[in-house]
């Protein structure tokens, strides 16, 4: 039985289309009867994931920093499903000085993470309106929320998306469109599995600074955004939901690591 039924018919279009995240998403749609579209600058897995997804998805290589290829994904919406109801932000660029940041990286950091984030629901209002409404999601991070060691401008990025979600659901609100963001912990990732290498080395890095002691898995990430499409949030917009595994709940004396390095003499 389809978990969201009201899915069935309806058309979203998600950029970030060759991560792990949005391929959990699209499996997830198209599972309850939707139709996807994807906008990534990577061809090779988005074309993968969509010729899996039997004639439901589709992909349109986009670079998300351009006006005219927002406009092209989105027309593919239109041309071959009829229109656009749900739009997802999960493209980003980690590309991230520290004190030798350039003018120029924090121009794209901002211009591909935030205005085309912008761009992207801003191009898709008028097609949601033509179907009655509909709701957008925009992927940011507990980067935003917090400072963390060897990064600057891309945790930035992800703080400003916070403030577009608060800013974009007032003006969407009246249009008969909600919009609210997803703020996920450490996910499992391709650039993760490079960098990790498996997922067991992986979970035990995250699960030095995430209550439940590991990190999260794609799915976890889209189910949070399929909620937060579906009717049972018809009341939500403007918020921002952490699918982080404890990691904002955390204060300074994270998971007792103080604890056991300076152990109480008279515990
Ligand atoms: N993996 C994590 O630990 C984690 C944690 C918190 C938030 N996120 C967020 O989840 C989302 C997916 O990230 P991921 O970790 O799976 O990484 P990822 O690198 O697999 O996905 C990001 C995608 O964005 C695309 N992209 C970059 N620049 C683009 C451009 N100019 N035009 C079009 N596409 C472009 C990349 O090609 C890539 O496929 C991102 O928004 C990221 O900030 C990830």
């Amino acid at each position: 039985m389809a978990r969201y039924p009201e899915f069935a018919g309806k058309v979203l279009v998600a950029t970030g289309g060759a991560s792990l995240i949005v391929e959990a998403l699209a499996r997830q749609f198209v599972d309850n009867g939707g139709r996807v579209v994807l906008g990534d600058l990577q061809d090779e897995f988005a074309e993968q994931l969509v010729s899996s997804l039997g004639g439901s998805g589709r992909f349109v290589r986009t670079d998300v920093t351009s006006d005219g290829d927002l406009d092209d994904l989105l027309a593919a919406a239109v041309k071959d499903f009829g229109g656009v109801d749900y739009v997802v932000s999960a493209h980003t660029t980690f590309a991230c000085g520290q004190l030798d940041t350039t003018r120029e990286n924090w121009r794209t950091s901002l211009d591909v993470n935030v205005a085309s984030a912008a761009m992207l629901v801003e191009r898709a209002v008028p097609l949601m309106q033509q179907r009655g409404g509909g709701a957008a999601v925009l992927v940011t991070s507990v980067s935003g929320k917090a400072s963390q060691p060897n990064r600057i401008v891309y945790p930035v990025t992800k703080a400003a998306l916070l403030g577009l979600n608060r800013n974009l659901s007032q003006a969407l609100a009246p249009l008969g469109i909600r919009i609210n963001s997803v703020s996920p912990g450490w996910t499992w990732s391709r650039n993760i599995e490079r960098r990790y290498g498996t997922r067991e080395h992986a979970d035990s890095f995250a699960g030095e600074f995430h209550s439940i002691r590991r990190m999260a898995d794609p799915e976890e990430i889209a189910d949070a955004i399929c909620y937060l499409c579906s009717e049972g949030a018809s009341f939500i917009t403007g918020a921002d939901l952490a699918v982080d595994g404890g990691y904002s709940a955390l204060g300074p004396e994270a998971l007792g690591q103080p604890y056991e390095k300076f152990p109480a003499i008279n515990p």
